[in-house]
């Protein structure tokens, strides 16, 4: 196995081959039309940078905090689930690769091995992120596990009130192992905002709203004290039609008002990306299908690798935009400018051969 990736293009096209169809489809596809997961592109492509010049950029620093814990780059582990199917150690290779780089991961409730063995292998801290299978005895039940695990900070997903027409996975007749098993989804789409309160009581440790797309749920989502707003569409998995996560990302920042921090996922796949978003308000982002092809490329180090790459990128940028400190990037660095490619999901890789890599 080869690690010695130049670019992230190398890593995906290495894990494209890496997964069968199935698996690939599974991790890369969107839902229905894939127009909500070909937006999230077409919002960071619709933004052009604008650089300083004349600015002492000889040392130039990428970390940042979250929930009042350093990360190395402002770029998490999105929650993804049936990582087994991705790589062996499923979970446990993303937690080993979050602490060796020096960020943190989500730990979806749908993945493998279970919340309490990723939990114990490693010593940094993590953020398990919920899905509601049953009542609030059941709620009460697995915060309890995860409290007792260890966790700093629960997630709790709310973009996925039914599952969607993902339409690859459907015309290769294939499930993820979450969704063969019989289970309690229907308690996801009874979810209302006092669930979610009761939930979040229950939890008592910092709590994040994920999917939230709209001004509006962002208001309500505040007013009820949650600390981190999580503007994400599922990386266009879930609704349809929707808008890209960067189109979202304004209205979202200026309801919540200071109030709580802003996360934001969806087709982040450059440090151009980052930057972008944490120009228009995000505190930081995560990535799902990046850090699935950095798994099924090379496991834990295969994924290591992509955030190095990506480290690498956002030095660059950072120095060519002329700042030295992420928190020195506001919106003056960007503005609107029309796109130079039809956006797809690899479309932020112009050299890819076969195009979508399908
Ligand atoms: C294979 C896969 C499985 C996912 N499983 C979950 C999950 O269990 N829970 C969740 O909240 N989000 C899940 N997501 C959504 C991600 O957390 C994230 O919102 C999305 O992938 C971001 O978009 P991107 O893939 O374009 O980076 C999953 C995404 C992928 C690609």
């Amino acid at each position: 196995m080869s690690l010695d990736f130049v670019t992230n293009q190398e890593v995906i096209i290495a894990a494209r081959r890496n997964l069968t169809q199935d698996i690939w489809d599974y991790l890369s596809g969107g839902s229905e039309s894939e127009t909500t997961m070909r937006r999230n592109r077409l919002g960071f492509d619709s933004l052009a940078l604008r650089p300083r010049v004349c600015v002492d950029v000889s040392k130039i620093d990428t970390s940042t905090t979250f929930l009042g814990q350093k990360l190395r780059i402002p770029v998490m582990m999105a929650p993804i689930g049936s990582l087994q199917t991705i790589t062996p150690e499923g979970g446990v290779a993303v937690a080993k690769a979050a602490a060796e780089f020096g960020t943190m991961n989500f730990v979806s409730s749908v993945t493998q091995p279970s919340l309490e063995e990723i939990a114990a292998s490693t010593n940094h801290p993590k953020i398990f992120q919920l899905y509601i299978r049953g009542g609030l005895d059941w709620c009460e039940e697995i915060l309890e596990r995860v409290k007792k695990a260890g966790y700093m900070a629960l997630c709790l997903t709310v973009d996925t009130a039914h599952y969607s027409r993902r339409e690859r996975q459907m015309m290769n007749r294939w499930l993820p192992p979450s969704k063969r098993v019989e289970s309690q989804r229907i308690y996801q789409a009874m979810v209302t905002w006092e669930m979610m309160a009761a939930i979040k009581k229950i939890a008592n440790m910092p709590f994040i709203l994920k999917g939230v797309a709209t001004a509006e749920d962002a208001k309500i989502a505040v007013d009820h004290g949650v600390d981190v707003v999580y503007v994400s569409n599922h990386g266009g998995r879930q609704l349809d039609q929707g808008r890209g996560t960067m189109d979202i990302l304004p209205e979202v920042v200026a309801a919540v008002n200071g109030k709580a921090d802003v996360l934001l996922d969806g087709s982040v796949l450059r440090g151009t990306d980052v930057i972008k978003a944490i120009a228009l308000g995000a505190k930081a982002v995560t990535i799902g299908k990046l850090q699935g092809w950095g798994l099924a490329a090379g496991g834990s180090a295969g994924l290591v690798r992509v955030l190095e790459l990506l480290e690498e990128e956002l030095i660059i940028d950072m120095g060519l935009l002329g700042v030295t400190r992420i928190d020195q990037i506001d919106a003056k660095y960007v503005c609107q400018a029309p796109p130079v490619t039809f956006p797809h999901e690899m479309s932020a890789f112009i050299h890819m051969p076969g195009g979508q890599l399908r």
